[in-house]
């Protein structure tokens, strides 16, 4: 196959500007790297974080997106696996030569997994981000932006090491809440309690969720359903959504002893702090959580394939890049529910 020297690209050509289609160079893979052409591309919030606010990208012009799924075209030096023609699913970073808003882009080979034939490239897109962030906050170390140091299902002593232990994921229907949702019930964690709007039920029980709670209720509401489906102490809370009122009720359910997981800063007034309930702002691009996604990659192919874990539903948005900024405006309005939009970079006009 040949290989373009340039691409279409979705620039964000200045902090807080407008994002264009523009002609970018194709990179070429260096040791341990390996040249993809990008399929499918999935969007979070955090892109249009980076886009309203500025933040966690310090040179522009930018290209974002973190979820990346396509065919290796090209192998640098040292790269055992993955091989040209494997198709395979990373999580990328926002600088230019890594991000995954482009049509060819670069990914670091010991953090890519290969995609097995029952996903497709538009599902295989909704896993990275979403199932790091779920495992970094859980199997991390707990330091301020690890996790709560548990031990992954996916090695046998972790196994339904937490079975008849409760947990409560708050946000069950976001995509990182369906991952921390499957990583608990590989765990053994029982009940799983989520928080989610009653639409969303079935979705969230589908993926592993043993119980539904409206996250619509205030925080006493939800307080008593949790006793309500469980009296034993609940030491492991996800708050997959983490504003103020989550972090709240997520803290007043907290056992002593137990650890909250937020994926944002706490907002917990410190009146309330008490020295016996940790709480974590978990960060997936933490380089110091690396090992948890390079362990999460190990596995990663057989889960999917076995079904363990299942890719979140996809809304395909049209016009390749092109159509990314729409969708990412969908976001900014909280107008997603339950599903991971996904573009599709080769079908840029
Ligand atoms: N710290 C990190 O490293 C890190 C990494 C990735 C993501 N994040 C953050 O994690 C959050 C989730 O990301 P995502 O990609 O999973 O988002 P997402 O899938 O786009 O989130 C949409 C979902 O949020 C749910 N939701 C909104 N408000 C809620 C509330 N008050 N209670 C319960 N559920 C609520 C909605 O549920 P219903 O439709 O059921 O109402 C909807 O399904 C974002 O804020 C993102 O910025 C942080």
């Amino acid at each position: 196959m040949t290989i373009p020297t340039e691409q279409k690209a979705l620039i964000l050509p200045e902090k807080q500007g407008q994002f264009v289609v523009a002609t970018w160079p194709v990179d070429k893979p260096e040791t341990g790297e390996v040249l993809v052409r990008i399929e499918a591309t999935a969007l979070n919030p955090a892109d249009w974080k980076v886009q309203a606010y500025g933040g966690l990208v310090n040179e522009y012009p930018a290209i974002l997106g973190f979820d990346s799924a396509g065919v290796v075209v090209a192998v640098g030096e040292d790269v055992a696996s993955p091989l040209v023609g494997d198709k395979i699913l990373f999580q990328s970073t926002l600088t230019p030569r890594l991000a995954g808003f482009k049509q060819y882009t670069i990914a670091k080979a010991n953090a890519t997994a290969q995609i097995p034939d029952n996903i497709n490239f538009d599902q295989a897109a909704t896993v990275p981000i979403g199932l790091g962030t779920a495992a970094v906050g859980l199997y991390a170390r707990s330091w301020a932006r690890g996790g709560a140091d548990l031990i992954p299902g996916w090695e046998a002593a972790g196994r339904a090491k937490y079975t008849n232990q409760p947990i409560v994921v708050f946000g069950g229907s976001s995509s990182v809440g369906q991952y921390a949702i499957q990583l608990a019930r590989l765990n053994g964690f029982s009940p799983i309690i989520a928080t989610v709007s009653t639409h969303n039920n079935d979705l969230v029980r589908s993926v592993g969720a043993t119980h539904t709670i409206d996250r619509r209720l205030s925080t006493s509401a939800i307080v008593s359903k949790v006793k309500e489906v469980t009296s034993e102490p609940v030491e492991v809370i996800f708050d997959a959504i983490s504003i103020a009122s989550t972090q709240e009720t997520a803290y007043e359910i907290l056992a002593s002893g137990g650890k909250l997981v937020l994926v944002h800063p706490s907002s917990i007034p410190q009146d309330k702090v008490k020295a016996d309930k940790t709480v974590i702002n978990t960060g997936v691009l933490a380089p110091d959580n690396k090992p948890v996604i390079e362990n999460l990659y190990k596995r990663l192919t057989q889960h999917l394939a076995s079904g363990d874990i299942k890719p979140n539903a996809v809304e395909l948005l049209p016009g390749g890049l092109a159509g990314i900024a729409k969708g990412l405006e969908k976001m900014k309005n909280d107008a997603i529910s339950g599903k991971k939009l996904v573009a599709h970079p080769q079908q840029t006009v």
